[in-house]
């Protein structure tokens, strides 16, 4: 998650967090810790958690959890209530004063956010004045004072949700109080999941984090107040409100790395299973999807990185099969593009964590005029199911590697058989995808990763890498070169095959590398374009069904035509890992990047 924590002196804190609490009779300390591991995608530069041992401890520093914690020994401290913090600050200071837990000026109350607390500086100089002193810089410690402030004349529970009420901006928070064993949690806007199990409850930004203990989750709604005691009461407005458990599809396996290194290659290895799963969607939904487009007045695909190259590939995609033109924008682009929007429209978001903030807000703004909305989405349960008319899940399972890999063939995939049901073909595309599945596996092995580790050794030390392609192979080109740029931070850009003249080949050199998509449908027009990358002296690489000349490094995928944007990213997915293997980096944690972005 990504947040913004704090400015001071004009300078911004980013972080990207994951929190989780535990409350039962298991011993706090080791499942909030392992939990903790479980959340480190998100967040990696400083760890803490806070236990009440007869008295509040808080146990935090500089560096990934491992670091942390095999500095700081917490594994002789016996307790049955816990809460733990990981996080990542990509600008500005990294400091143990920063991490969380924050606690308040008697060190009994501790407490972990993420998330903006936008009025903190006015709350601050308050409580300053009220004698409160402040050991951080960040926005979070606020919340401890104001609830201490707050105890003045209350009990905990009720001091916390007087606090909620001064507080402006987004928040998950969980808070303890060592003089009252329980456990006090909210989240307005930022992500925050109930784990019920038969030893307890857990509070977490994300589901993996207790998974090993229980697949029973409550997923909390925008504004909820979690209170656990004995048992556990959710307050919304503050009156108590019922919210279902639901259960996880996934099991504890699916959301660890297993014999993998890395849960990128993992998941990129996955994706065969991921379009069986996807041609295994409900009919009836599809039907339900393709009824709506039938009956709209304007389509409009949005979604953000590689959810919004999914939405041009399925603009691209509809056009061929459909013959129906679906509109493209990008979700943080949507609400100033809204201004002709009738209750007629249609807008689908795609999303793999649902969470993404901006495209949240596009899908409200569309609502304020009245469209429907239909959201693609991966995780159940996420505030963009909530707030969709209609849902179609991918069931990709848990994509825990920050970068987009399973989750976006899925959605290819689901677009396919929106295309094909479109036009009474639902049946053809599922045939079609199943013909697929077993040269996915093949575009996936070990053989395959063999194959392009060769040409990642070529490009390990490039400064730029250009991608081209037409037609299909565009949307492909942009998200091969946001893959490589992700993860291994080599400058990568895709354009279209017609755009090479207008501008782009004024930046090809001797030995620049050009990766160049090919098809049936675009080969003579991608192979001009090649021609003319080589005659500056680039260096060629395609990635197609048929080998040509022009290519010094070619990569032979098969002609899939709708689908072969499915197949033709997975080569480069593992290309983008190979290089940061090679270039000493970690896929799984690329440096600034959040899973879900949470904020504006
Ligand atoms: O969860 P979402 O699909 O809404 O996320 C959208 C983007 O933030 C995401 O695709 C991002 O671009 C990834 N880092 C891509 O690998």
């Amino acid at each position: 998650m990504l947040t913004i924590l704090f400015i001071k002196n004009s300078e911004v804190i980013i972080t990207m967090c994951g929190i989780i609490g535990y409350i039962g009779t298991k011993n706090a300390v080791s499942l909030v810790l392992s939990g903790l591991k479980k959340l480190e995608y998100r967040g990696y530069d400083s760890a803490g958690i806070a236990t009440i041992s007869n008295k509040l401890v808080v146990k935090k520093d500089v560096g990934k959890i491992d670091e942390v914690f095999s500095k700081i020994d917490v594994s002789n401290i016996k307790s049955n209530i816990a809460i733990g913090h990981t996080r990542w600050a990509t600008h500005g200071k990294v400091t143990k004063e920063n991490a969380h837990p924050h606690t308040d000026c008697k060190n009994e109350i501790a407490i972990v956010h993420n998330g903006i607390i936008e009025n903190f500086k006015e709350l601050k100089e308050e409580l300053i004045k009220k004698g409160h002193v402040f050991k951080s810089e960040t926005d979070s410690e606020v919340i401890a004072h104001l609830i201490e402030e707050e105890m003045k004349n209350k009990d905990f529970v009720n001091a916390f949700f007087e606090c909620l009420k001064k507080l402006k901006g987004s928040y998950a928070i969980v808070a303890i109080y060592e003089k009252e064993k329980k456990m006090v949690a909210a989240r307005k806007e930022s992500p925050l999941v109930v784990g019920v199990a038969n030893h307890g409850f857990f509070i977490s930004s994300d589901v993996p984090s207790f998974i090993d203990e229980t697949k029973k989750v409550i997923y909390l709604y925008d504004g909820d107040v979690v209170v656990i005691n004995n048992g556990l009461k959710i307050y919304n407005n503050g009156v108590e409100v019922k919210r279902e458990i639901d259960s996880v599809e996934w099991d504890a396996e699916q959301a660890k790395k297993g014999v993998f290194k890395h849960f990128m290659l993992k998941e990129i290895t996955e994706q065969a299973n991921v379009i069986k799963k996807a041609i295994a969607q409900d009919d009836d939904i599809i039907k339900e999807i393709v009824d709506s487009m039938k009956n709209a007045e304007g389509i409009y695909f949005v979604g953000c990185g590689t959810a919004y190259h999914a939405c041009l590939e399925g603009s691209y995609i509809f056009s061929k099969v459909a013959k129906l033109h679906v509109n493209v924008c990008y979700a943080h682009e949507f609400p100033n593009y809204v201004h002709f929007l009738t209750p007629k429209s249609l807008v689908i978001a795609i999303s793999q964590s649902g969470e993404t903030a901006d495209t949240l807000t596009a899908i409200r703004a569309a609502k304020e005029k009245g469209a429907k909305v239909i959201s693609i989405v991966n995780v159940a349960g996420s505030t963009l199911v909530r707030e969709s008319h209609k849902v179609l899940l991918q069931h990709a399972g848990p994509e825990i590697c920050v970068l987009s890999t399973k989750s976006y063939t899925s959605q290819l995939a689901i677009l396919v058989l929106l295309a094909y049901a479109f036009v009474d073909k639902l049946d053809e595309a599922k045939s079609k995808l199943k013909e697929l599945i077993r040269y996915i596996y093949y575009l996936t092995s070990k053989n395959t990763q063999d194959y392009i580790k060769k040409l990642a050794e070529i490009l390990k030390d490039s400064k730029d890498i250009y991608i081209l392609g037409r037609g299909l192979q565009y949307p492909t080109a942009l998200e091969a070169a946001l893959k490589i740029k992700e993860v291994s931070y080599i400058h990568a850009e895709g354009f279209a095959g017609g755009e090479l003249k207008h501008g782009n080949i004024a930046l090809i050199e001797k030995g620049t590398p050009c990766i160049v998509f090919t098809s049936k449908d675009t080969e003579s027009d991608i192979i001009s374009n090649a021609q003319e990358l080589k005659s500056r002296g680039a260096y060629v690489i395609g990635i197609g069904p048929k080998n040509n000349d022009v290519f010094d490094f070619f990569i032979k995928v098969r002609e899939a035509e709708e689908a072969n944007s499915i197949c033709q990213i997975i080569p480069i997915q593992i290309l983008a890992y190979q290089l940061a293997i090679l270039r000493g980096l970690d896929p799984d944690k690329p440096r600034n990047l959040a899973k879900s972005v949470t904020v504006k």
